[in-house]
């Protein structure tokens, strides 16, 4: 919905714009602020588990380890790139998340790590009704910090990993992660 006299910023992608309320957009620009404080990297026993991934569309701008073949950083504003391949996400979390997911679910090639919020609109827009697999994970991640040490405490909630695409969904459904696979048909 795009509110009388809304300020327009030209960062923000123009098919995102559209449907973003303004308070979004200001979250939005405020996470585009890098500060450090939001790079909890994904464990990188779980990559290892997945294979190879062409794209990393938010990686860390200073990161202990690659994490796919090419990255793009908060100074080149991965959603506004063109994905290519086989996608690894790990999306900021927060309101934009569901932009990050709706991407995905548009691209359908690659791999999701988000919180198991399952009830929510996004969950069910991006994942039920648009994702070919998920793997609820057992026990919370340990996300890992910039310095590649583990974090101290788990994550505040359960995690899950989504495959957009059938291979995907294979490679989850195979993988030797702890967890319980379910195979979805997206409506
Ligand atoms: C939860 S961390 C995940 C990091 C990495 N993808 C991984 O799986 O280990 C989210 C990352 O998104 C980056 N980020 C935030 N906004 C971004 C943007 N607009 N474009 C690209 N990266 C962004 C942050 O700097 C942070 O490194």
């Amino acid at each position: 919905m795009i509110l009388m006299g809304q300020k327009m910023t030209p960062a923000y992608p123009k098919e995102y714009v559209k449907t973003a309320p303004l308070k979004q957009q200001r979250a939005w620009e405020h996470e585009r602020k890098w500060n450090g404080k939001e790079e909890w990297l994904t464990p990188p026993y779980i990559l290892k588990a997945l294979g190879e991934f062409d794209l990393d569309p938010c990686a860390p701008k200073f990161r202990p380890w690659d994490i796919a073949r090419k990255h793009y950083t908060i100074d080149d504003n991965g959603l506004m790139q063109k994905w290519t391949g086989r996608v690894w996400l790990n999306p900021p979390y927060g309101t934009q998340t569901k932009l990050w997911l709706a991407k995905m679910a548009g691209h359908g090639n690659g791999i999701a790590l988000i919180y198991a919020r399952t009830e929510t609109q996004m969950f069910f827009r991006y994942i039920w009704q648009a994702a070919d697999g998920i793997m609820f994970l057992r026990r919370r991640l340990r996300f890992y910090t910039m310095n590649g040490e583990p974090a101290k405490a788990p994550c505040g909630a359960p995690s899950v990993l989504v495959a957009y695409g059938k291979e995907n969904a294979e490679c989850l459904r195979k993988c030797w992660l702890d967890g319980k696979y379910i195979a979805l048909i997206p409506s």
